[in-house]
Protein backbone atom coordinates (compact mmCIF):
# COMPACT_ATOMS: atom_id res chain seq x y z
CA UNK A 1 0.00 0.00 0.00
CA UNK A 2 1.91 3.53 -1.02
CA UNK A 3 1.52 6.32 1.27
CA UNK A 4 -1.55 7.47 -0.14
CA UNK A 5 -3.45 4.40 -0.31
CA UNK A 6 -2.73 4.05 3.53
CA UNK A 7 -4.21 7.50 4.20
CA UNK A 8 -7.44 6.73 2.13
CA UNK A 9 -7.34 3.52 4.37
CA UNK A 10 -7.53 5.24 7.24
CA UNK A 11 -9.29 8.39 6.73
CA UNK A 12 -11.99 5.60 5.86
CA UNK A 13 -11.29 3.68 9.28
CA UNK A 14 -11.50 6.45 11.29
CA UNK A 15 -15.33 7.39 10.55
CA UNK A 16 -16.57 4.03 11.86
CA UNK A 17 -14.06 5.01 15.28
CA UNK A 18 -15.61 8.32 15.68
CA UNK A 19 -18.60 7.59 14.53
CA UNK A 20 -20.56 8.31 18.03
CA UNK A 21 -18.50 11.58 18.50
CA UNK A 22 -19.39 12.95 14.95
CA UNK A 23 -23.11 11.52 16.32
CA UNK A 24 -22.93 13.56 19.01
CA UNK A 25 -21.40 16.85 17.49
CA UNK A 26 -23.56 17.12 15.05
CA UNK A 27 -27.16 16.54 16.83
CA UNK A 28 -25.71 18.58 19.43
CA UNK A 29 -25.01 21.74 17.14
CA UNK A 30 -21.27 21.81 18.41
CA UNK A 31 -19.46 22.81 15.31
CA UNK A 32 -19.70 26.98 15.25
CA UNK A 33 -19.34 26.82 11.92
CA UNK A 34 -22.23 24.94 10.97
CA UNK A 35 -24.22 27.11 13.17
CA UNK A 36 -22.82 30.29 11.89
CA UNK A 37 -23.69 29.47 8.29
CA UNK A 38 -22.60 25.87 7.06
CA UNK A 39 -25.59 24.05 7.32
CA UNK A 40 -28.14 27.04 6.14
CA UNK A 41 -25.83 27.70 3.14
CA UNK A 42 -26.04 23.84 1.83
CA UNK A 43 -29.82 23.38 2.72
CA UNK A 44 -30.76 26.96 0.59
CA UNK A 45 -28.31 25.82 -2.24
CA UNK A 46 -30.40 22.04 -2.37
CA UNK A 47 -33.74 23.97 -2.34
CA UNK A 48 -32.41 25.96 -5.79
CA UNK A 49 -32.28 22.57 -6.71
CA UNK A 50 -36.66 22.60 -7.39
CA UNK A 51 -38.43 19.39 -7.23
CA UNK A 52 -36.46 15.81 -7.44
CA UNK A 53 -34.58 13.33 -5.63
CA UNK A 54 -31.85 14.07 -3.66
CA UNK A 55 -28.69 11.50 -3.40
CA UNK A 56 -26.25 12.87 -0.22
CA UNK A 57 -23.14 11.65 -0.44
CA UNK A 58 -21.29 10.81 2.62
CA UNK A 59 -24.20 11.87 4.32
CA UNK A 60 -22.65 10.71 7.98
CA UNK A 61 -25.70 10.60 10.63
CA UNK A 62 -28.02 12.10 8.07
CA UNK A 63 -28.89 15.44 9.38
CA UNK A 64 -29.19 16.69 5.93
CA UNK A 65 -31.68 13.98 4.26
CA UNK A 66 -33.79 14.63 7.45
CA UNK A 67 -34.00 18.47 6.98
CA UNK A 68 -34.88 18.20 3.33
CA UNK A 69 -37.82 15.84 4.22
CA UNK A 70 -38.67 18.24 6.12
CA UNK A 71 -38.72 21.11 3.49
CA UNK A 72 -40.64 18.00 1.01
CA UNK A 73 -38.08 17.45 -1.12
CA UNK A 74 -37.08 13.44 -0.75
CA UNK A 75 -33.45 12.65 -0.23
CA UNK A 76 -31.34 9.13 -0.02
CA UNK A 77 -28.11 8.96 1.99
CA UNK A 78 -25.22 7.17 1.62
CA UNK A 79 -22.37 6.37 3.52
CA UNK A 80 -19.22 3.86 4.03
CA UNK A 81 -19.66 4.01 8.16
CA UNK A 82 -22.08 1.29 9.30
CA UNK A 83 -22.39 2.68 12.37
CA UNK A 84 -23.07 6.45 11.01
CA UNK A 85 -25.90 4.47 8.79
CA UNK A 86 -27.24 2.92 11.65
CA UNK A 87 -27.59 6.41 13.28
CA UNK A 88 -29.17 7.89 10.79
CA UNK A 89 -31.96 4.70 10.11
CA UNK A 90 -32.42 5.17 13.74
CA UNK A 91 -33.75 8.84 13.36
CA UNK A 92 -35.30 8.11 10.18
CA UNK A 93 -36.87 11.17 8.03
CA UNK A 94 -34.95 9.10 4.71
CA UNK A 95 -33.80 6.76 2.80
CA UNK A 96 -30.04 5.49 3.90
CA UNK A 97 -27.46 2.36 3.00
CA UNK A 98 -23.97 1.45 3.76
CA UNK A 99 -22.23 2.57 0.59
CA UNK A 100 -18.83 3.79 -0.36
CA UNK A 101 -17.05 5.81 -3.11
CA UNK A 102 -15.68 2.71 -4.50
CA UNK A 103 -18.59 0.90 -4.83
CA UNK A 104 -20.26 4.13 -6.72
CA UNK A 105 -17.16 3.98 -9.13
CA UNK A 106 -17.84 0.44 -9.99
CA UNK A 107 -21.02 -0.22 -10.20
CA UNK A 108 -23.71 2.01 -11.97
CA UNK A 109 -26.80 -0.05 -10.28
CA UNK A 110 -25.55 1.13 -6.60
CA UNK A 111 -27.91 4.03 -5.85
CA UNK A 112 -28.69 4.43 -9.79
CA UNK A 113 -30.94 7.02 -9.68
CA UNK A 114 -31.37 9.40 -12.29
CA UNK A 115 -31.11 11.86 -9.49
CA UNK A 116 -32.00 15.59 -10.01
CA UNK A 117 -29.37 16.52 -7.20
CA UNK A 118 -26.50 15.14 -5.57
CA UNK A 119 -24.88 16.95 -2.85
CA UNK A 120 -21.53 16.01 -1.14
CA UNK A 121 -21.87 18.22 2.76
CA UNK A 122 -18.12 17.98 3.50
CA UNK A 123 -17.41 14.75 2.22
CA UNK A 124 -15.10 14.88 -0.27
CA UNK A 125 -11.93 14.38 1.65
CA UNK A 126 -9.52 12.13 -0.26
CA UNK A 127 -7.70 12.78 -3.68
CA UNK A 128 -7.81 11.47 -6.37
CA UNK A 129 -11.73 12.94 -6.99
CA UNK A 130 -12.39 12.55 -10.00
CA UNK A 131 -13.20 9.37 -10.24
CA UNK A 132 -16.01 9.55 -8.44
CA UNK A 133 -17.37 12.67 -9.29
CA UNK A 134 -17.36 11.08 -13.04
CA UNK A 135 -19.55 8.22 -11.51
CA UNK A 136 -21.69 10.80 -10.03
CA UNK A 137 -22.14 12.99 -13.19
CA UNK A 138 -23.37 9.78 -14.71
CA UNK A 139 -26.23 9.60 -12.35
CA UNK A 140 -27.59 13.13 -12.86
CA UNK A 141 -30.84 13.43 -14.75
CA UNK A 142 -30.50 16.04 -17.83
CA UNK A 143 -31.03 18.85 -15.17
CA UNK A 144 -29.40 17.80 -12.53
CA UNK A 145 -26.57 19.72 -10.40
CA UNK A 146 -23.70 18.49 -8.04
CA UNK A 147 -23.09 20.39 -4.92
CA UNK A 148 -20.36 20.18 -3.17
CA UNK A 149 -19.55 21.81 0.13
CA UNK A 150 -16.25 22.26 1.58
CA UNK A 151 -14.05 23.79 3.48
CA UNK A 152 -12.87 27.26 2.51
CA UNK A 153 -9.20 26.70 1.05
CA UNK A 154 -8.31 30.78 2.32
CA UNK A 155 -9.54 29.75 6.00
CA UNK A 156 -8.75 26.34 6.26
CA UNK A 157 -4.84 26.85 4.92
CA UNK A 158 -4.08 27.73 8.24
CA UNK A 159 0.30 28.56 8.69
CA UNK A 160 0.74 25.64 5.86
CA UNK A 161 1.94 26.24 2.68
CA UNK A 162 -0.96 26.86 0.08
CA UNK A 163 -0.51 23.58 -1.58
CA UNK A 164 -2.41 20.56 -2.25
CA UNK A 165 -1.18 17.74 0.17
CA UNK A 166 -2.44 14.98 2.83
CA UNK A 167 -3.22 16.26 6.33
CA UNK A 168 -4.27 15.39 9.52
CA UNK A 169 -7.42 16.19 11.73
CA UNK A 170 -6.60 15.52 15.26
CA UNK A 171 -9.96 17.07 16.39
CA UNK A 172 -8.73 18.49 19.23
CA UNK A 173 -10.35 21.64 18.97
CA UNK A 174 -13.80 19.67 18.79
CA UNK A 175 -15.95 19.92 22.16
CA UNK A 176 -16.13 16.55 22.75
CA UNK A 177 -12.74 13.73 21.97
CA UNK A 178 -12.47 11.69 19.31
CA UNK A 179 -10.78 8.19 19.66
CA UNK A 180 -9.29 8.67 16.12
CA UNK A 181 -7.14 11.13 14.11
CA UNK A 182 -8.26 11.59 10.42
CA UNK A 183 -6.40 12.08 6.96
CA UNK A 184 -7.87 14.13 4.79
CA UNK A 185 -6.51 16.01 1.62
CA UNK A 186 -6.14 19.90 1.64
CA UNK A 187 -6.97 21.17 -1.83
CA UNK A 188 -6.64 24.50 -3.26
CA UNK A 189 -9.11 26.44 -5.35
CA UNK A 190 -7.48 25.48 -8.94
CA UNK A 191 -7.45 21.78 -7.62
CA UNK A 192 -10.97 21.65 -6.79
CA UNK A 193 -11.53 22.94 -10.57
CA UNK A 194 -9.47 20.73 -12.20
CA UNK A 195 -10.88 17.54 -10.31
CA UNK A 196 -14.04 18.87 -11.47
CA UNK A 197 -13.00 19.42 -14.85
CA UNK A 198 -11.44 16.03 -15.56
CA UNK A 199 -15.17 14.42 -14.38
CA UNK A 200 -16.63 16.22 -17.31
CA UNK A 201 -18.43 19.02 -15.22
CA UNK A 202 -18.82 22.36 -14.87
CA UNK A 203 -18.90 24.83 -12.03
CA UNK A 204 -21.79 27.35 -12.63
CA UNK A 205 -21.61 29.03 -9.33
CA UNK A 206 -19.81 29.02 -6.60
CA UNK A 207 -21.09 30.49 -2.96
CA UNK A 208 -19.13 31.83 -0.56
CA UNK A 209 -21.15 32.51 3.39
CA UNK A 210 -19.40 33.93 5.21
CA UNK A 211 -19.02 34.30 9.48
CA UNK A 212 -22.05 37.07 10.03
CA UNK A 213 -19.50 39.11 12.67
CA UNK A 214 -15.91 38.60 11.41
CA UNK A 215 -16.85 38.22 7.67
CA UNK A 216 -13.97 35.03 6.76
CA UNK A 217 -15.41 32.25 5.02
CA UNK A 218 -17.08 29.99 6.29
CA UNK A 219 -17.30 27.36 2.99
CA UNK A 220 -17.01 27.41 -0.20
CA UNK A 221 -20.11 25.96 -2.04
CA UNK A 222 -19.72 24.63 -5.59
CA UNK A 223 -22.90 24.37 -7.93
CA UNK A 224 -21.62 22.01 -10.91
CA UNK A 225 -23.35 20.72 -14.10
CA UNK A 226 -22.41 18.53 -16.78
CA UNK A 227 -19.65 19.91 -18.97
C1 LIG B 1 -17.17 15.35 7.68
S1 LIG B 1 -18.28 13.99 7.53
C2 LIG B 1 -19.69 14.80 6.81
C3 LIG B 1 -20.95 14.01 7.04
C4 LIG B 1 -22.22 14.69 6.54
N1 LIG B 1 -22.16 14.96 5.12
C5 LIG B 1 -22.50 15.95 7.32
O1 LIG B 1 -22.65 17.01 6.72
O2 LIG B 1 -22.62 15.87 8.56
C6 LIG B 1 -17.59 13.08 6.13
C7 LIG B 1 -18.38 11.85 5.74
O3 LIG B 1 -17.85 11.28 4.55
C8 LIG B 1 -17.92 9.87 4.64
N2 LIG B 1 -16.92 9.25 3.77
C9 LIG B 1 -15.60 9.53 3.72
N3 LIG B 1 -14.98 8.73 2.84
C10 LIG B 1 -15.94 7.92 2.31
C11 LIG B 1 -15.92 6.87 1.33
N4 LIG B 1 -14.78 6.49 0.71
N5 LIG B 1 -17.08 6.26 1.01
C12 LIG B 1 -18.26 6.67 1.61
N6 LIG B 1 -18.33 7.63 2.57
C13 LIG B 1 -17.18 8.26 2.90
C14 LIG B 1 -17.60 9.60 6.11
O4 LIG B 1 -18.00 8.31 6.54
C15 LIG B 1 -18.32 10.74 6.81
O5 LIG B 1 -19.63 10.40 7.20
Amino acid sequence: MNPAEESDRKLVDSWTENAEAWTQVVRDQLIPSRRDGTDAAIVMACLTLGAGPVLDVGCGEGWLVRELGLRGVPATGVDVSAPLITRAQERGGGAFAVATYEDLERDANVVAGPWHGIVCNFSLLSDPLHPLLRALRSRLDANGRLLIQTVHPWTAKGDAPYRSAWRTESFDAFAVPFPSPMPWYYRTLASWLEEIAVAGLRVERIDEPVHPTTGSPLSLVLHCRTA
